[in-house]
């Protein structure tokens, strides 16, 4: 009952607010053919981001889990001139049906893909001296999700923003006894942010298509 609602009212934001796509919908179309598992970002969830990079003047974005590319071009699109996006994705599969989508939807000259696992990626960006990123959105394997936050503090600046995708779980974040083992990296984000003087943070809880979940969001302050 609550889940179809959700998916009703999502179609219904979807229809008034989101305008006919053939790019985004060949990009879903894409990466369903290819059989990749269908936990991209909603499509009112990926303008949202769209929106937050483009009322920040995003310039310098990082993802963290690439999957199709669907959020990743969502987040390109709000990119100025000369604007870049660096997106990590362990699965070499993913990471080829990815390439596609960006290609096509028109951003193969300012996005760059490593392959490989992102806390590899993530020092090497770091050795590098890469960043800072003005947005990083964290979306790969919730387990790791506080050795992400850490890596994205360090290729931030103040006025940088981390967006984290997933701390909710249907409300398994608050069960202390929950034998999902993603569950200890989903409540890292909170306990990280917790004690992180330097980033002011919120959540939000979000149903919709893709159920009963939410977004965290911190604001590199000092
Ligand atoms: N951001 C995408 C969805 C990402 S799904 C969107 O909304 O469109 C999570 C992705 O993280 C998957 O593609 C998975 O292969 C990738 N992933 C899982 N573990 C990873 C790791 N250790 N390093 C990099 N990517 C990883
Ligand atoms: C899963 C991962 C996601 O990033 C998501 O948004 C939804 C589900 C998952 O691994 O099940
Ligand atoms: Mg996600």
């Amino acid at each position: 009952m609550a889940q179809d609602q959700w998916t009703a009212v999502d179609n219904y934001i979807n229809d008034r607010l989101l305008p006919p796509d053939p790019v985004m919908d060949s990009v879903l179309q894409a990466s369903q053919a290819a059989g990749l598992e269908p936990i991209n970002v909603a499509p009112n969830q990926g303008k949202f981001l769209h929106l937050l990079a483009r009322i920040q003047g995003a310039r310098n974005i990082l993802e963290i889990g690439t999957l199709g590319g669907y959020s990743t071009i969502w987040l390109a699109r709000a990119l100025p001139p000369g604007g870049r996006l660096v997106t990590l994705e362990l699965n070499p599969k993913n990471a080829e049906v990815a390439l596609a989508n960006i290609a096509h939807a028109g951003f193969a000259h300012c996005v760059e893909l490593k392959l490989g696992p992102a806390a590899e990626s993530l020092a090497q960006l770091s050795a590098e001296g890469r960043g800072p990123f003005d947005l990083i959105f964290i979306d790969a394997d919730k387990q790791s999700y506080p050795v992400y936050l850490s890596w994205a503090l360090k290729l931030s600046r103040v006025g940088s923003q981390i967006i984290v995708d997933n701390v909710v779980r249907r409300g398994e974040v608050v069960n202390v006894s929950s034998t999902d083992p993603r569950i200890p990296g989903t409540r890292g984000v909170y306990d990280f942010f917790a004690k992180e003087p330097r980033i002011s943070a919120t959540a939000i809880q979000t149903v919709g298509i893709k159920g009963y979940d939410g977004f965290a969001i911190g604001l590199v302050i000092a």
